[in-house]
C-alpha cells in the first residue's frame, strides 16, 4: 500500500478504487493547494494525481523523493516539467479521448456565441434594451460557407473539424495549409494544439495582423498560445472581429484585468472537459494510470 496525494477532490468514484489499494489523502479544499502546502504534502507519497493547477516542476519533485507515478487530471502536460520527470524516470499519465468530443463542443459553442455575439445579446435583452424585433439589430457573422482554419489537429482538433462539415463551414488546418496562409484565408481560426517552447504565443500581434478585419478567434487550448496583450490590443483597434476564449494567461485572470473590459471578447473560466462524463472518465483514467504507475506496470494513457 502506497501513500499517495490527489490535489482536489474529483468527480466521479475512481477515486474509491485508487483507495482499496492505496492510502490516499485528497486534497479538500475549493482552491488547489499553494506550492508551498503541496511541496509539505507530497514529502513522504509514492503517487501523486495532479491537476493543470499544480506546476510540477524541480522544486516539487525534489520535495517529493519517494515519488514514483504521476497522473495529470488532464490531456495537457504543461504544468508539468517532463524532460525532469523523464530524466527521473517517473512516469506521467494523463487523460486523452474522454475530454475530445465535450472539448470540441465547447470550441463550437464558443465560435457559434461569438458568430451570432450571444453574450451582447442575451446583456441586452437581460438589461431591457429589447425594444421591438430589429431589422438591423444583433447582425452577426454566417458560419455556413465559411471557412474554418483549425490550428493543431489532433483529436480534438479534428473533432472540431467533424461538427464544422455538418455546419457547412469549409475546413483548412495546420496539416495541410502553413500556418500564415492558415490565419490570412480563414474566417474563423480555431486553436487546438498544445503549449510548448514552440507554440508559445505562436498567436501573436503578426499573427493577428495576418487574419481578416471580421475573423473571429477561438481559444480552447491553453491561455500561453496566445499573446494576450495583443489580443486585446487587436480587439481594441479593430485588428480582428472578436474572440471567444476558454483559457487565459494567467489562469485565472486576476482581478481588474483588461481581459474583462475588452470589447467583442467571450471569456469562460476553463470549462472544455466539464461535461459529467468526460470529468468522471476523466478520474478513471487517472486512477488506472496512477494504480498502473505504483504497480510498476506501464501506465495505459502515458503523456506522450
Ligand atoms: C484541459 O485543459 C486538459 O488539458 O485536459
Amino acid at each position: 500500500m502506497a501513500k499517495v496525494f490527489v490535489t482536489r477532490a474529483l468527480p466521479g468514484d475512481a477515486l474509491e478504487r485508487l483507495r482499496a489499494e492505496h492510502d490516499v489523502t485528497v486534497w479538500e479544499e475549493a482552491l488547489p493547494p499553494a506550492p508551498e502546502s503541496l511541496r509539505k504534502a507530497v514529502a513522504d507519497v509514492e503517487g501523486l494525481l495532479c491537476l493543470l493547477t499544480e506546476r510540477i516542476d524541480a522544486q516539487l519533485l525534489d520535495a517529493a523523493p519517494h515519488l514514483r507515478a504521476i497522473a495529470n487530471f488532464a490531456v495537457g502536460t504543461d504544468n508539468i516539467d517532463l524532460a525532469l520527470t523523464r530524466a527521473r524516470r517517473i512516469p506521467v499519465g494523463v487523460t486523452p479521448d474522454v475530454l475530445t468530443e465535450a472539448t470540441a463542443d465547447l470550441a463550437f459553442a464558443l465560435l457559434l456565441a461569438a458568430a451570432r455575439r450571444l453574450p451582447e445579446a442575451a446583456a441586452a435583452a437581460k438589461a431591457g434594451e429589447w425594444r421591438t424585433w430589429e431589422p438591423a439589430g444583433w447582425l452577426g457573422a454566417d458560419v455556413q460557407g465559411a471557412t474554418l482554419g483549425i490550428v493543431g489537429f489532433g483529436r480534438i482538433g479534428r473533432a472540431t473539424a467533424g461538427r464544422a462539415e455538418g455546419f457547412g463551414m469549409t475546413v483548412r488546418s495546420t496539416a495541410d495549409t502553413d500556418l500564415e496562409t492558415l490565419l490570412a484565408e480563414s474566417d474563423f481560426v480555431s486553436l487546438h494544439c498544445p503549449l510548448t517552447d514552440k507554440t508559445h504565443h505562436l498567436i501573436d500581434a503578426a499573427a493577428l495582423n495576418r487574419m481578416k478585419p471580421t475573423a473571429i478567434l477561438v481559444n480552447t487550448a491553453r491561455g500561453g498560445v496566445v499573446d494576450q496583450s495583443a489580443l486585446i490590443e487587436a480587439l481594441h483597434t479593430g485588428t480582428i472581429a472578436a474572440a471567444a476564449i476558454d483559457v487565459t494567461d494567467p489562469e485565472p485572470p486576476p482581478p481588474g484585468d483588461p481581459i474583462f473590459d475588452t470589447p467583442n471578447l467571450l471569456v469562460v473560466p476553463h470549462i472544455g472537459s466539464a461535461t459529467r462524463t468526460a470529468r468522471a472518465r476523466m478520474t478513471e483514467l487517472s486512477v488506472e494510470n496512477l494504480l498502473a504507475g505504483l504497480a510498476g506496470r506501464p501506465m495505459p494513457h502515458p503523456a506522450p
